[in-house]
């Protein structure tokens, strides 16, 4: 086991006793214990430097099976309206077939798509509903449809100045001379729809709530170094996104998790939730949230809306689901409990998957 392995380990035990300490979380902990070992025990056999070919794919990442399935079909007919004929995307289509994997059969034994783990063992299962080449060329397809897409909505030039990078081993798509992401790809989509209506020169503080890995936080740096960005996440996400910011990033731009987070000050921070009373009054310029809220309990939704209110910036950007998908257990973007103070200054349905809408608030402060 590497080093990097281990102290992601490591973190993830230190951070579930934290949380499991914490009295801020009602719902019970046994769920996340259970995630933390199924992570753990990914981490264990593939690597943590291999966790965008497994582990990633419980955060953001689509783990696209056909070409027939919805987001694939929805990108031709957004392209196709956009007079912008995905014809590099399409020649995938001749690529990468079952019986035409040399050269990667390396990067398919490794990817362990989420649908292949058994989640109470975190065991891969031996066989694999659809595998393979043909998998994976269906997944590179569909990559490289998004990129064109979100390279049509790319105002701010996202995707041509940031390099994926090479750590936690990104499926290999190659795609106009470089290997491109859904994760930047979709970020880029998200930082251009906040910069469509929040002056991003006077954000200043930036926190995000469930962060995943980190793939936003990545891309917010990347284009505003100045701003101070904030992730608060429960484990295992917060260990990975901590360990994977510090090794892209290095040491020094980062501040791990403490029992004391180091305010004013210009590191990355990392906080559990029963630290939210921690965070200073009227702390954050912007506050996001991108499919995380939609996945908590009503109570935990209610807490987080009290800590944007007395934590108080200026602006809210949110992605998810519009309407819960298991009501009485969880809210909606759309049901959530707004302010009747704020003011609601987009609201749209997300280009990729029809089920999501975004929404940015003004809360208030100039
Ligand atoms: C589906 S993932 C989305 C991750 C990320 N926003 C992205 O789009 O890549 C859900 C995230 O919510 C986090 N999460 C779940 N419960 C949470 C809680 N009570 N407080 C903060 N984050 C939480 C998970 O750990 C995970 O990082």
């Amino acid at each position: 086991m590497s080093a990097i392995d281990q102290k992601v380990l490591q973190d993830i035990q230190t951070m579930l006793a934290a949380h499991d300490r914490s009295s801020a979380v009602p719902e019970g902990n046994r769920f996340w214990i259970g995630l933390g070992e199924k992570h753990s025990a990914i981490i264990r056999k593939y690597g943590f430097e291999k966790f965008k070919r497994t582990v990633n794919f419980e955060y953001s990442q689509w783990g696209v099976t056909t070409l027939s399935e919805p987001k694939v079909l929805r990108l031709i007919s957004l392209l196709l309206q956009k007079k912008n004929l995905p014809v590099e995307s399409l020649a995938w289509v001749f690529s990468y077939t079952d019986e035409n994997v040399k050269g990667i059969e390396n990067v398919i034994n490794d990817i362990v798509w989420s649908d292949e783990i058994d989640s109470i063992t975190g065991k891969p299962f031996n066989t694999s509903p659809i595998g393979g080449g043909a998998r994976f060329r269906a997944y590179a397809i569909y990559c490289t449809l998004l990129w064109q897409y979100a390279q049509t909505e790319d105002n701010l030039g996202c995707l041509e100045k940031v390099p994926e990078p090479a750590f936690g081993s990104p499926l290999p798509v190659p795609f106009e001379g470089r290997i491109i992401s859904q994760d930047l790809a979709l970020s880029s989509m998200e930082l251009n729809r906040m910069a469509s209506r929040i002056p991003m020169g006077k954000i200043r503080r930036v926190l995000e709530i469930g962060a995943g890995y980190g793939r936003l936080g990545y891309l917010f740096r990347q284009m505003f170094p100045d701003i101070e960005y904030t992730i608060i996440d429960i484990p295992p996400a917060l260990a990975v996104s901590q360990n994977y910011l510090e090794t892209v990033f290095g040491p020094e731009a980062v501040a791990p998790y403490s029992e004391n987070p180091p305010f004013h000050d210009s590191r990355m921070k990392f906080l559990l939730p029963g630290q939210m009373n921690k965070i200073p009054e009227g702390y954050f310029d912007l506050i996001l949230n991108v499919s995380s809220l939609d996945e908590m309990s009503p109570d935990q939704v209610k807490e987080y809306f009290n800590l944007i209110e007395r934590v108080g910036p200026a602006w809210l950007y949110l992605k998810g689901y519009g309407v819960s998908q298991k009501p009485g257990f969880r809210l909606g973007v759309n049901e959530f409990p707004y302010r009747p103070a704020w003011q609601e200054i987009y609201k749209g349905q997300d280009d990729l998957v029809g089920a999501f809408v975004e929404k940015i608030f003004r809360l208030g402060r100039p």
